[in-house]
């Protein structure tokens, strides 16, 4: 099977959970560079990763790259690219561009040097005048960075957030591949209680409940790149049969979900029944007042109203001194919070001893982790030197 370089592309900050995600999934070799992950893979791992990679935006195939400071540059080092490999004679191929401090700049006429240049190149290996594009699609994608031209092919389709778990979400709803991003930064795993006590659209309690019983985020929808005459149909379905058998049992402490929106909580319902997870997560109507639990060592996620979206300031500031009370009520437990309000930990009543800027859309928020102490089982499993969530955290990039 050929080798491609892939390109799993990710929000500024959760590259470093991209790259674990990736390892864990098989491929050590991996270089990060501006919110992407460049591998190498062949078809196979495309089908993998697409169905796998729970915090990755999309997956690329990376046609070429090259120094572009003109449209001679650009026509003819694309027409040299090896195109007829990856595209069929009867293959659609929308090209999209995006330029940021580079000469070519009118990204329309960078879109058609792209396309002329490719069907210049297909034309010659095809023996063809005419290309009607009636068969599979093939989104290429030309991104020019400092002069520098990069050329693609998506093989996602639509974003790997779209999960196909949720038909409707809240007003200010997370992205599942940033909850899902969250989570894996966050010291959360099955054996310990998660909640998270402003659930909205439930995103967060899903995706822990997907992570918890190992249920691939894309066994419930398809890709692009499953229409390609290329790639061997039974390939996804033995990766789909696969993600199927790896698939673990119920947890024992089920995940736990509140806010105090019923409508929030009727949606949160129908998406976990949705992504097959409705028997491990119980949502309720509840205050952040309410919040407390007999348990120890247990997580929480959340990501409550920030003031900008939704929620008057001193609200705001109400919820954040809440979720501290709650915080000091539960000495053992882990706190984690995104936000966008610089006032968080004022209002919390302490400073986070770990942070992290990540954008939540185009909103720069601060990801405050406040870890308690690590459960005792998962204490002496890190002093005998295992390799478990206590003995291992993601801290490279944080302050
Ligand atoms: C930013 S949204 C959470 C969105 C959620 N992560 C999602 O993906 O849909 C904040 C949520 O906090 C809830 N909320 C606000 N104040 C609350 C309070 N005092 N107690 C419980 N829930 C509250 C709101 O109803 C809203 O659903």
């Amino acid at each position: 099977m050929p080798r491609f370089e892939l390109i799993a592309t990710t929000t500024f900050g959760l590259e470093s959970v991209v790259t674990r995600e990736l390892e864990r999934l098989g491929y050590a070799d991996t270089r990060t560079l501006d919110g992407k992950v460049h591998f190498a893979g062949d078809e196979r791992d495309i089908a993998r990763c697409n169905m796998w990679l729970r915090s990755a935006d999309r997956l690329l195939i990376k046609v070429g790259e090259f120094h572009a400071p003109d449209f001679g540059a650009l026509f003819d080092k694309t027409v040299d690219l090896p195109w007829s490999d990856l595209l069929p004679v009867d293959a659609t191929f929308p090209v999209a561009g995006r330029s940021v401090q580079s000469r070519l700049h009118a990204v329309p006429a960078v879109q058609g040097c792209v396309k002329k240049a490719i069907v210049e190149s297909l034309k010659k290996k095809y023996n063809r005048f005419r290309f009607d594009e009636t068969g599979a699609e093939f989104a290429v994608e030309v991104s020019l960075l400092r002069d520098v031209a990069t050329l693609t092919i998506d093989t996602s389709g639509d974003g790997l957030h779209k999960r196909g778990y949720r038909e409707f979400a809240g007003p200010a709803p997370l992205r599942e591949t940033m909850a899902a991003g969250l989570l894996q930064l966050s010291y959360w795993n099955r054996d310990r209680q998660f909640i998270d006590p402003f659930c909205g659209s439930g995103t967060l309690p899903i995706e822990a409940a997907l992570i918890g019983r190992n249920i691939a985020p894309g066994s419930g929808r398809s890709f692009i790149a499953e229409d390609w005459p290329w790639i061997d149909r039974k390939m996804w379905k033995d990766v789909r049969t696969e993600a199927k058998d790896l698939r673990q049992p119920r947890m024992s402490e089920p995940i736990l979900g509140f806010d105090h929106d019923p409508a929030a909580i009727r949606l949160s319902e129908k998406s976990a029944a949705e992504a097959g997870v409705g028997g491990d997560i119980q949502f309720r109507i509840q205050e952040i007042s309410e919040l407390k639990s007999s348990r120890e060592y247990g997580v929480v996620v959340c990501n409550p109203p920030y003031g900008e979206r939704m929620g008057a300031p001193e609200e705001v500031e109400a919820v954040y001194r809440e979720l501290g009370r709650v915080c000091d009520s539960l000495p053992t437990w882990s706190f984690y919070v995104i936000t966008s309000n610089t006032w968080f930990e004022k209002h919390f009543g302490r400073r986070a001893p770990r942070r992290r800027k990540l954008y939540n859309g185009r909103l720069e928020c601060q990801f405050y982790q406040y870890m308690g102490p690590a459960p005792p089982r998962e204490r002496s499993a890190a002093d005998s030197g295992a390799t478990g969530e206590a003995a291992a955290p993601n801290t490279a990039d944080e302050v």
